[in-house]
């Protein structure tokens, strides 16, 4: 069905998962059915307290008129087809399991047993279990490093050329733009690229789903013609944590096994609140998306002016844009650089946290991440901004913090990691295991970039490394032994 566009706008007006949950409850009907707490009647005052009681009557799911998420032709469907509307896709997925789930039905969709992927080596750690998932082999590339502030930027074009000149077998790359420090690779460039090599572009939007809607920020990934789009609803947007979409464009992508991927990867049971919630932000974009990502944008560059006028503390901007690995910034990305103070990013993480009772996204080494989206007004920004102030008055240090900390080079895939993962392994001491190959994904998180993947072989640069990243008390992610005193390797 086509609709003019004044039908358009006024369709975007309506949720119609919550509403259709509102009316199951009003009806009345007596329940005979899951969930077991029977619409909150059997709720502990607790869970009854977390979720109100309207919330838990709603709570229920499968019901007729509320629709079935893996054949979806009621609220469910209708909800999706304005998601993909407002976000200019051909089709819209709602995901129950994050963007991790969205990114795992992207590659089970795309790929086949042993199809070459590319990746940037930044992937999250979402795009080494679909991997997993898919069977697929890994080609890593390198993103440009920005070498001054330690942090991964884009995949440049030109690394995309030559790999696509070099693995003309190659089903697909996945980028991650923009990326958890809000710098967007050249995304209609890479695109343009891969399309002529009958190839697929496969983002991770996980810190995007804003983007649409503000002109200040870089074009969305659909915008710029990639052909999946998996985005974070819930990490900038309103909907709940877990809750995420998969935005496709028809043409090059097979969307039975879109639709098949999906179904096979989640739950039967989606929680309805969290269907609803991707639907009532979508409709509080189509409401008030441009004043309040407009109003998110105009917060974080206030700030950043701030920050960048207070001697010791750094904000980068645009003006480190438009380099091979960035195309633009999404300014509502406010990445602080402590150096000139003399502090690590995870000192003043905990200052902040512990003595100003602020928490920002994620510490890296030199710097802190503090993300403004459009929950957030003006006080938020004196207070954050005080902090701040006070902050360099009290803790300068003689010294610049600085350290040795390039991320090391890509190891050597020696096994698939399908294979890896399902090999045997057991431990050895992380210390000594240099040369052997690494039966575990190891990352620090945040940000989420693997040292070392399933199948690659361990390598000294990699080892003090992390050993590095640890003593400034970063956290690792991945490994069975969190400390990594041992490492689990192939038998
Ligand atoms: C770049 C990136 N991709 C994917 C994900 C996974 O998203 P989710 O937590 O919604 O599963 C994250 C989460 O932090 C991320 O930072």
């Amino acid at each position: 069905m086509s609709w003019s566009s004044e039908e358009k706008k006024k369709r975007q007006h309506r949720a119609p998962i919550a509403e259709a949950m509102r009316k199951y409850a009003e009806d009345g009907a007596l329940a005979f059915h899951t969930p077991g707490h029977k619409q909150g009647i059997g709720a502990h005052p607790l869970l009854r307290e977390l979720v109100t009681a309207q919330g838990l009557r709603e709570e229920v799911s499968l019901m007729e008129e509320l629709d079935d998420l893996h054949g979806p032709e009621g609220c469910i469907r209708e909800a999706q087809e304005l998601a993909a509307e407002l976000y200019g896709a051909d089709a819209a997925y709602f995901m129950v399991n994050g963007t991790t789930g969205a990114i795992h039905v992207m590659f089970m969709a795309a790929l086949r047993p042993g199809d070459v992927v590319l990746l940037p080596r930044n992937a999250h750690r979402s795009m080494t279990g679909g991997v997993v998932l898919a069977g697929a082999q890994p080609v890593f590339l390198p993103p440009e490093m920005d070498e001054d502030m330690g942090i991964a930027m884009g995949l440049s074009p030109e690394t995309v050329e030559q790999a696509v000149r070099e693995h003309p077998e190659a089903k697909a790359l996945a980028v991650v733009s923009p990326t958890y420090y809000g710098v967007a690779s050249h995304l209609a460039a890479i695109a343009d690229i891969l399309h002529s090599h009958g190839m697929l572009l496969l983002v991770d939007e996980a810190h995007g789903a804003h983007l649409r809607f503000s002109d200040a920020l870089p074009p969305q990934a659909m915008d710029a013609g990639a052909d999946m789009a998996a985005q974070s609803t819930h990490k900038l947007l309103g909907s709940m944590t877990q809750s995420s979409m998969l935005l496709v464009r028809k043409g090059r992508v097979d969307m039975e096994r879109v639709r098949a991927a999906s179904s096979l990867l989640q739950t039967t049971s989606p929680n309805q609140l969290l269907l609803a919630s991707l639907d009532i932000a979508r409709l509080q974009m189509a409401e008030k998306g441009e004043e309040l990502v407009g109003r998110a944008v105009l917060l974080a560059e206030e700030l950043r002016a701030f920050v960048n006028g207070i001697r010791g503390l750094h904000s980068f901007g645009r003006e480190r844009m438009g380099t091979p690995g960035a195309a633009g910034l999404d300014v509502t990305k406010v990445t602080v650089s402590f150096r000139g103070l003399g502090l690590s990013g995870a000192e003043a993480e905990r200052i902040l946290r512990h003595v100003y009772k602020v928490q920002c996204e994620l510490a890296d080494a030199y710097q802190v991440l503090f993300i403004l989206s459009y929950a957030d007004t003006r006080r938020e920004l004196e207070y954050l901004k005080a902090a701040l102030g006070d902050m360099a008055d009290r803790y300068r240090k003689e010294k610049e913090f600085a350290l040795e900390c390039d991320f090391p080079k890509i190891p050597v895939q020696r096994i698939s990691p399908r294979e890896a993962f399902f090999s045997s392994s057991h431990g050895v001491g992380f210390d000594s295991s240099i040369g052997r190959i690494s039966a575990e994904q190891v990352m620090f998180y945040p940000p989420g970039i693997p040292v070392l993947c399933p199948g690659e072989e361990i390598t000294e640069a990699c080892v003090s490394y992390v050993r590095r990243m640890q003593a400034l008390g970063l956290k690792l992610v991945g490994p069975r032994d969190l400390k990594l005193h041992e490492i689990q390797v192939m038998k």
